[in-house]
């Protein structure tokens, strides 16, 4: 697969070497200057240029683990190879110090850094691009009044011809087209705020949008599920595998809160996506619900047999059902439904709330999805404790052996999601053992470039 990627990317571009060399490969250099005092920026300006900060994930991708904030260095393996976030405080050696507004805007907008160097995409810049003047004066502010942290990135790790920047000249030719963000005047100012804020410096299509095998986003199949760090960004909208269809209240608490009642927690790389929207506003938070719920829900596809309706105080009661049936355990209970007894139902199927507690599995998304990854993920490593707050927690599972793991996927899969049996389960349960095993780091590299 990577020899595959590597070939096609080196046929295209030497394909588009020549033309790209002519039409966009050189970009002159933004002359440097000295860093700006804080007083030259309004204190409104830096405060708004703070929640664009979360609401683009800034820090998530520019702090390594331990490291200081914005100061970079956080490792991305990428299906290409490792590239690291960069230093964005304003110092004026080894970060962006001496980088006038018109460089940040055009690292924002076109990827290019002050240098007139290419950027690679891992950096979301396909989305940033849709970033209007005012919001990217804010952010600028924002960074260049935070403190100046003396830091240089490691070398990232790409093969030939992946490491020549140049060789971005190419892709950009065939994938990024840049274009103002335009309100659609047939639908509302919170609608289209929305839609500014997910396409644009949310980017929450670098994860849930699928790519094709040179990094780009398809973008004709916006929101069709992707890939992130070995997790699964389900599908979104009407594609959504979700048990209980999304509504935009819904949407709007689990962007806000990390968790969501007839859903779960978010979890893998969605979890710092959620704690950044915790601090941005709510009002940008609705808008952006408002924009996803737009995009339609399952509700006619995915019917949900096992999960009860909520109740009069709008509480989802654990599917008695099921769960009463599981801790029976008549003398004929399959092997799987024993393992889910034994190791499982003591969670979830307590009835403690969450975000907390386990949800009813019937309701999880994990169960429904095209593939297992998530729930492998889950089971494999569990939901390790959090620093310092009162969070969820799962014990890894990584001792179970393999006989009784797809015992025990075979009856979630069927009898709790009525789902047909995933296909190559056994593969799946390889690969994700093979990807837990290895020390992981929490970080949000997705399949870019
Ligand atoms: C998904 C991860 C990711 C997110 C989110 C992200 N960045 Fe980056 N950013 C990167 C990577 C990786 C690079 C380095 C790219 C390269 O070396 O070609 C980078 C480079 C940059 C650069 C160029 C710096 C230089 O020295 O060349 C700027 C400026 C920047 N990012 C600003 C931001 C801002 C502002 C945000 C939030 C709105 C943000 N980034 C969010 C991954 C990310
Ligand atoms: C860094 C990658 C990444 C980014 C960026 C990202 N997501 Fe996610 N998202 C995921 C992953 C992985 C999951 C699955 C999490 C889980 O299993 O709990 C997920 C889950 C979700 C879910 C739950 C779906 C379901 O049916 O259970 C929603 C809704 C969602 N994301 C919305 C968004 C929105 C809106 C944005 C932009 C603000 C966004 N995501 C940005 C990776 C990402
Ligand atoms: C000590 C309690 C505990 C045990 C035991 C436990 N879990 Fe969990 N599990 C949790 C908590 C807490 C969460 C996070 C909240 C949530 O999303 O349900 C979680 C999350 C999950 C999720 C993600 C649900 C979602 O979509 O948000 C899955 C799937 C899961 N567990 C499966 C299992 C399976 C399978 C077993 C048995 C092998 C198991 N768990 C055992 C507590 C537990």
């Amino acid at each position: 697969m990577m020899m595959k990627r590597v070939l096609l990317l080196t046929l295209v571009a030497a394909g588009c070497g020549a033309l790209a060399a002519l039409a966009y490969a050189w970009h002159g250099e933004i002359a440097p200057i000295s860093p700006p005092p804080a007083a030259a920026f309004e204190r409104a300006q830096i405060e708004r240029g703070a929640s664009l900060a979360l609401i683009g994930d800034c820090r998530t991708c520019h702090t390594a683990p331990g490291g200081t904030t914005f100061a970079g260095g956080l490792a991305m393996p990428t299906p290409f190879g490792t590239i690291y976030s960069t230093n964005i405080t304003p110092d004026p050696e080894t970060g962006i110090g001496r980088w006038p507004l018109a460089a940040f805007v055009r690292a924002m907008r076109e990827g290019v850094d002050r240098e007139g160097r290419h950027l690679y995409p891992a950096f979301p810049y396909d989305h940033f691009s849709l970033t209007t003047d005012a919001d990217l004066a804010a952010l600028y502010a924002f960074l260049m009044t935070r403190g100046p942290v003396v830091a240089t990135a490691p070398a990232n790790q790409l093969p030939f011809p992946i490491n020549i920047r140049l060789v971005l000249a190419g892709w950009k030719l065939l994938f990024f087209h840049p274009e103002p963000f335009k309100d659609d005047p047939a639908r509302d100012a919170t609608w289209n705020r929305g839609r500014y804020l997910v396409e644009g410096l949310a980017h929450c299509g670098a994860c849930h949008t699928p790519r094709n095998l040179m990094g780009a986003e398809i973008r004709s199949r916006a929101f069709a599920g992707g890939a992130a760090e070995g997790w699964t960004a389900y599908p979104l909208g009407a594609q959504s595998p979700a048990r209980v269809p999304w509504t935009k209240a819904a949407l709007a608490q689990y962007l806000r809160e990390g968790w969501q009642a007839d859903h779960g927690v978010a979890l893998g790389p969605m979890g710092p996506v959620t704690e950044n929207l915790a601090e941005a506003p709510a009002q940008d938070i609705e808008a952006m619900a408002d924009y996803l719920a737009s995009l339609g829900t399952s509700a006619s596809k995915t019917a949900t047999p096992k999960a009860p309706a909520p109740d009069a105080s709008g509480q989802r009661p654990q599917s008695a059902g099921w769960q009463a049936a599981a801790m029976a355990l008549p003398a004929d209970a399959s092997a799987g439904r024993r393992v889910f007894a034994a190791a499982c139902a003591v969670c979830h199927q307590a009835g403690r709330p969450l975000p907390l507690g386990g949800v009813d599995l019937a309701l999880s998304t994990a169960l429904a999805a095209e593939t297992p990854q998530n729930l492998l993920n889950l089971i494999l490593r569990g939901v390790p404790a959090a620093d310092g707050v009162a969070a969820p927690i799962m014990p890894p599972f990584a001792a179970m052996d393999d006989t009784a793991l797809t015992a025990l996927l075979d009856y979630l899969r069927r009898d709790i999601a009525a789902r047909p049996a995933w296909p190559d389960l056994a593969a799946a349960i390889t690969a994700a053992r093979r990807a837990a095993a290895p020390k992981t780091t929490a970080n949000p590299a997705k399949g870019a470039l």
